[in-house]
């Protein structure tokens, strides 16, 4: 008998670009001189279950590829199936099942929470333009979620403003989460908090992720967040993934340049495992117009010529270990 393949991919992403015009002094009146590259050729998958982290220093990408994935930026190519449905032939009630099943958390929920509203409007409001349950219902599924992100009761009647950092981010997490998601991309959920309070909510996250079957796409630039919440990492510099593998793996070996940079900025890390710091020349270079053949040359301690000529392809060199980089064997 055939051996059925299970394919057990939630959402695809597929060589997705996005890119953002660049205006001259007299704005859009002469039209746009350039392009910032946010996204250049992001191929990778969510499979259920999973938290995938996204890592990469400011600038490479990360938000541009979470908010593209829900199309609150325009893709400017490529390609987001969401249980192998395209994203841009959904029907409308598709569409809008697609908005309700992917959340988007982000890190300061502060400034996406209205500030004239009571918390346990501002939460009932989604289910009611989703037309989810009556007037009773909606309200015992808000004290429900409060509860599940660890608020009080009384907290229904507060507003944004008298609440702390932690706990406006667990509101975002309950404002999501009310939906009865599939998927949750979370943009830096827990960069603005303190140590402990980052704990917290990346231990509740965790516990609600198995509550709940969610699949997390995880954005930050926190190595030792994303070591500890993702099954699989993907290392991200100026527009493009460079390194994917899953969290284990790629701690024991990093093989790309950059990560193995980036990992070696972590003291831990360089003590354990690389010999010494690999300390990056120059500046992240302008995503506007981005070096040629692999981006991360200009940078790169071991760029040969090749690594200036041609963009060097993602290959597979272990079981799920995809690394794009000419000088990897
Ligand atoms: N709306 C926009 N208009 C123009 N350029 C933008 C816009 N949004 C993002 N960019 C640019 O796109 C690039 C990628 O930005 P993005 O926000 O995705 O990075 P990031 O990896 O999330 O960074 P950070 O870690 O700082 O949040 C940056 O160069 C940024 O300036
Ligand atoms: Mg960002």
């Amino acid at each position: 008998m055939e051996p059925t393949v299970v394919d057990d991919s939630l959402l695809k992403v597929r060589s997705l670009h996005a890119k953002f015009p660049v205006y001259g002094p007299f704005g859009k009146i002469l039209g746009a001189k350039a392009h910032v590259n946010a996204v250049s050729d992001v191929s990778f998958e969510l499979k259920e279950g999973e938290t995938y982290g996204l890592v990469g220093e400011s600038g490479s990408g990360k938000s541009t590829t979470g908010r593209a994935i829900l199309g609150l930026t325009p893709a400017s190519g490529g390609e987001v199936l969401y249980r192998d449905r395209n994203v841009t032939a959904m029907t409308k009630e598709e569409m809008r099942n697609y908005r309700k099943d992917v959340q988007l958390v982000f890190q300061d929920p502060y400034s996406s929470l209205n500030p004239r509203k009571r918390i346990g409007q501002m939460l009932e409001e989604p289910l009611i333009i989703h037309r989810l349950g009556n007037r009773e219902e909606r309200q015992e599924k808000v004290f429900e979620i409060l509860r599940i992100v660890g608020l009080q009761p009384e907290h229904y009647f507060r507003y944004p403003h008298e609440f702390s950092g932690g706990q406006r981010q667990r509101l975002g997490l309950a404002r999501a989460l009310i939906m009865n998601p599939k998927i949750m991309i979370c943009d830096e959920p827990v960069s603005a908090l303190d140590v402990s309070i980052q704990s917290q909510i990346l231990n509740m996250l965790r516990q609600l992720q198995r509550e709940f079957k969610l699949t997390l796409l995880f954005i930050t630039h926190d190595i030792s967040v994303v070591r500890y919440i993702s099954d699989r990492i993907g290392i991200m510099y100026l527009g493009k993934i460079v390194e994917e593998a899953p969290t284990d793996d790629l701690f024991q070996e990093p093989l790309h340049p950059y990560t193995q940079a980036l990992f070696s900025a972590v003291p831990d890390f360089t003590r354990s495992r690389l010999k010494e710091r690999i300390v990056l020349r120059g500046e992240i270079p302008s995503p506007i117009s981005p070096p040629s053949g692999c981006v991360f040359h200009t940078r790169c301690p071991f760029a040969t010529d090749i690594c200036k000529a041609e963009i060097p392809p993602m290959r597979e060199v272990r079981t799920g270990h995809r690394v794009a980089c000419h000088l990897v064997e």
